[in-house]
């Protein structure tokens, strides 16, 4: 039965630490950032950290790195590339899921609030558990699968168009931001696939050189896995690559129903 209220160790409780920018700052934004140490057995909380912008680069994930480094080094955040490619630093800025990386701190009004990414498990701070993400992504079994060999002997070859076939796909970075902005997903996590992980399944669908087609639609077809879908589209509005699952879901849907024709 769905649970409609926090887990007592779950909710905002206990008072935040404040965390004053240092020196004589004239331009100071203000963070308040999610706090959760499970070792410490306390409920999660709001810091505030104050920042001077004029001694910070112009990102999200700036300020973060600047407040780990000079106000408080427990602070708990992933991040790898800071160029938007690693998908690392997913995460909820300012009631929003996107990239630390590629979110720029003066495209926020007044304060900005920052979580871990919605419905997912918190390991500690802003680091959620993507422990289930990846188990579902390796059920669509994310790899070219073939039964014939190549036929020059070597490589695979694809036409022009077959290759223009996976753009909008092959971009997908695994951040998650599209999986959890999803309602769908948030009730039904434990059997829908999500939009990120049903994109991903499209990817391997449309690609002109795997030969396991009706095998993938056949492991899709469910009325949990893929049809959860209600074509809500918070996916499409929250993908920080511009990317669009719903339309990667229909298409799978498409399939689907093309095959009993
Ligand atoms: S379109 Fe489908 S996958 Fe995307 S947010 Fe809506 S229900 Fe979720
Ligand atoms: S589709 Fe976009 S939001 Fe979803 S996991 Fe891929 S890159 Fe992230
Ligand atoms: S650090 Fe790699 S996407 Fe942000």
């Amino acid at each position: 039965m769905a649970e409609f209220t926090l887990p007592k160790n779950s909710k905002v409780k206990a008072k935040g630490k404040v965390h004053k920018a240092t020196g004589d700052a004239k331009r100071i934004k203000t963070f308040k950032v999610y706090r959760y140490d499970p070792d410490t057995g306390e409920n999660p909380r709001y810091d505030t950290f104050e920042i001077n912008l004029d001694e910070c680069g112009p990102m999200v994930l700036d300020a973060l790195i600047k407040m780990k480094a000079e106000q408080d080094s427990s602070l708990t955040f992933r991040r790898s590339c800071r160029e938007g490619i690693c998908g690392s630093c997913s995460m909820n800025i300012d009631g929003r899921n996107g990239l630390a990386c590629t979110t720029a701190i003066e495209d926020v009004k007044g304060e900005v609030k920052i979580t871990p990414l919605p419905a997912m498990d918190v390991i500690k701070d802003l680091v959620p558990d993507f422990t289930h993400f990846y188990a579902q992504y390796s059920s669509i079994k994310p790899w070219m699968q073939t039964v014939s060999p190549p036929p020059s002997g070597k490589e695979r070859l694809q036409s022009p168009d077959d290759r223009a076939k996976l753009d909008g796909l092959y971009e997908c970075i695994l951040c998650a931001c599209c999986s959890t902005s999803c309602p769908s997903y948030w009730w039904n996590a434990d059997k829908f696939l999500g939009p990120a992980i049903l994109l991903q399944a499209y990817r391997w669908l449309a690609d002109s050189r795997d030969e396991m087609t009706g095998e993938r639609l056949d492991q899709l077809e469910d009325p949990f896995r893929l049809y959860r879908c209600h074509t809500i589209m918070n996916c499409a509005n929250t993908c920080p690559k511009g990317l669009n699952p719903a339309k990667a879901i229909a298409e799978i849907k498409k399939m689907e129903a093309e095959r009993i024709l």
